[in-house]
């Protein structure tokens, strides 16, 4: 079983669908997605459509509270936990061991098996504010990251977003504990 965290980078959603719809067809996925990428409709689209979507490609209800992610871990023990995509918000708090939402939930309760982490990088602070914490988790045993690259060097010189392409490709690498390079590109 594949836990398939879904945070508030709105504007690749649909990229990270689209991915899932691929890892579904091949792994049984259970979705969990944080509130505020449950409850905000945003220009790139309602959050409503955004669960309904999630829910009909995984054939299952999307865990939205830290309650119902807990069990995922300990009770329910996942082969891999996938964060797609994964804000700069969520990431921090999971180098800063900060558990305050159901995908920062799942994470921890997997990764305390010493569980994989995947994660979809999407966030314009990822080489300023958060790159400590990137750096962080690059460290980190068992944590790997979706390929990556700078999305619009100009305007958003700090920005850094995974390509949603290669996801499946990054998690079949995570099963032989192995990081899909290059992680930039
Ligand atoms: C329209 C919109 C787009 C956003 N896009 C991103 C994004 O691509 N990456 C990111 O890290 N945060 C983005 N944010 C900010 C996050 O949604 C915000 O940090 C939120 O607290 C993340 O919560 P979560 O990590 O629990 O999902 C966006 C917010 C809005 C309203």
């Amino acid at each position: 079983m594949i836990g398939y965290g879904i945070c508030g980078s709105f504007c690749t959603h649909e990229r990270s669908l689209r991915a899932l719809e691929k890892i579904a067809e091949k792994y049984d996925v259970i979705p969990i997605v944080t509130p505020i990428a449950a409850e905000t409709d945003t220009r790139f689209g309602k959050a409503r459509d955004l669960l309904e979507r999630v829910e009909k490609i995984c054939d299952k209800k999307a865990v939205r509270t830290v309650k119902d992610a807990e069990p995922l871990g300990p009770a329910f023990p996942l082969d891999c936990m996938v964060i797609a995509p994964c804000t700069g918000n969520t990431l921090a708090k999971i180098a800063c061991g900060i558990t305050d939402t159901s995908v920062t939930m799942a994470a921890k309760a997997h990764m305390r098996h010493e569980g994989r982490l995947v994660i979809a990088l999407a966030t314009n602070d990822a080489m300023s504010s958060n790159l400590q914490n990137v750096a962080k988790l690059l460290n980190k045993k068992n944590v790997y990251f979706v390929p990556m690259k700078q999305d619009d060097p100009v305007l958003k010189p700090h920005s850094l977003v995974a390509d949603f392409t290669l996801l499946e490709n990054a998690i079949d690498c995570s099963f032989g504990d192995v990081q899909l390079r290059p992680l930039f590109i």
